[in-house]
């Protein structure tokens, strides 16, 4: 071991260790007697025979004893194995080396390559911006997505979610955001993705051209339930810490769902009642203690967008409900309009931007709206145009709607490498829908 990495080596060891010993393994759950430690404090578990220690958090208590979750999956523990607090809750590392990188749930590079140049500590829990400092949402975010763009405008520092059912276009429409949305750095975290999925969008969706803009933090399905919140964490930190540095960052998490499972994991675990469908209440608290921290802030802003799965389209969902609830916006993509093969699958009249009144000009919300009400009139009237049983004339509005009805469609609708650039979304909408701008 060279000089520098014996000092950093020392750095580490505080003098007055805190020592506590393994009682009992239950399940995922590990029991000690000591040491003195608070919840979401960092532990590590020195096992006989074993040069590196097991990371693992402190989750909860049980009498006198501590419960404890391992970072990684539990092999070797033993009765009396000696547990060490470190006084403090998981901290990563950050700064510009990790663009471009793909890392995992505690913030280390996949492909086990080092991050060069100056990086500071950073601890993965962090408070929400003090909300009386938060800047209002006022300037929109062009996702280089027509349909997002034109009708349903986000803002910067605007939280979406993004619900569908599986295999609707989640994923792909991410990526595509990721490539062309005008943000400075893109945060990206995958969590509870099968592994295959991972490299997937990384090479396919994201590609070469999205990655050297982006963080990634990976957290598969196969990680212990842990993982896959500290992933999330993770992830939500970096993009505090580029927002901090004055960034308009664009943070995704591609499962929200996924996250609020591994919790109920956790909860269940440590005794928790499973009260809604199954989810135990530690679930209802994480979340909004995570969404809050996306958004603006005093230098910078977190534009995020969660991904939520409906199955089977059902919003009233516990998490979607939940989701829905806390954030400023719901982009729905349908299975339906997926399966006639336009995609991005996304369902005009069921989603929402709840700030874009605040971020476009009058005449841009206008022929927004002036789209949505033909939708609408077109699938009040559907049955009867697609049997025939509509006639021509008596309607001026339904006319309309049928009329326009192509070029709305072909407006919707856009190839994963069709870019759509500057003014398009807003000119070719005012101009279609007669507007004028
Ligand atoms: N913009 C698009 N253009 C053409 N095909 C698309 C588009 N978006 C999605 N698809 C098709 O839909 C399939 C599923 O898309 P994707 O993997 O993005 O869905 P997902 O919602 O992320 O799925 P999962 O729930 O499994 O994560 C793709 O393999 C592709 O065939
Ligand atoms: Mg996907």
């Amino acid at each position: 071991m060279n000089r520098s990495a014996l000092i950093d080596r020392l750095e580490t060891i505080d003098p007055y260790h805190r020592l506590g010993r393994v009682t009992r393994v239950v399940g995922i759950l590990i029991e000690s007697r000591g040491p003195r430690a608070s919840v979401g404090d960092l532990c590590r578990i020195h096992i006989t025979g074993e040069r590196d220690p097991v990371l693992a958090e402190v989750v909860g208590f049980s009498g006198e004893n501590l419960l404890l979750m391992p970072y990684a999956p539990i092999q070797r523990i033993a009765p009396e194995s000696l547990v060490e607090s470190t006084g403090h809750g998981l901290k990563i590392k950050v700064g510009d080396a990790l663009i471009g990188k793909v890392l995992d749930g505690l913030g280390h590079p996949l492909d086990g390559s080092a991050l060069n140049g100056l990086l500071t500590d950073y601890p993965t829990d962090q408070p929400p911006p003090n909300p009386l400092e938060r800047p209002r949402i006022a300037e929109p975010l062009a996702l280089g997505i027509r349909a997002i763009d034109g009708l349903l405008t986000v803002g910067k520092g605007q939280r979406v979610g993004i619900f569908s059912g599986s295999g609707v276009g989640k994923s792909t429409l991410l990526g595509m955001i990721a490539r062309r949305a005008a943000a400075d750095i893109n945060v990206i975290a995958l969590i509870g993705e099968r592994g295959r999925e991972v490299l997937e969008f990384i090479e396919a969706d994201l590609g070469p051209e999205g990655l050297e803009r982006s963080v990634v933090v990976v957290a598969t399905s196969d990680q212990p339930a842990l993982m896959r919140i500290k992933g999330a964490l993770t992830a939500t930190a970096i993009a505090e810490y580029f927002r901090s540095q004055g960034l308009d960052v664009l943070l995704m998490m591609d499962s929200l769902t996924r996250v609020a499972m591994a919790q109920r994991e956790i909860g269940l675990a440590v005794g928790e009642p499973p009260t809604t469908k199954g989810y135990t209440p530690s679930v209802f608290a994480l979340l909004p203690q995570l969404l809050e921290r996306t958004g603006s802030a005093k230098n910078g802003t977190i534009t995020a967008f969660y991904t939520v799965l409906v199955d089977g389209g059902d919003m009233d969902e516990p998490i979607a409900d939940a989701a829905r609830g806390i954030l400023d916006g719901h982009i729905v993509l349908d299975r339906k309009i997926a399966e006639k093969g336009q995609y991005p699958a996304i369902n005009v009249l069921k989603s929402v931007s709840r700030v874009m009144t605040n971020v476009v000009t009058p005449d841009h919300l206008k022929a927004a709206n002036r789209f949505r009400a033909l939708l609408a009139k077109y699938e009040e009237a559907e049955d009867l145009i697609q049997i025939g049983a509509y006639k021509s004339g008596s309607s001026p509005e339904i006319d309309e709607a049928i009329r326009l009805r192509p070029a709305m469609l072909d407006y919707l609708k856009q190839a994963v490498d069709e870019k759509v650039e500057g003014r398009e979304a807003i000119d070719r909408l005012t101009k279609l829908v007669g507007g004028v701008d």
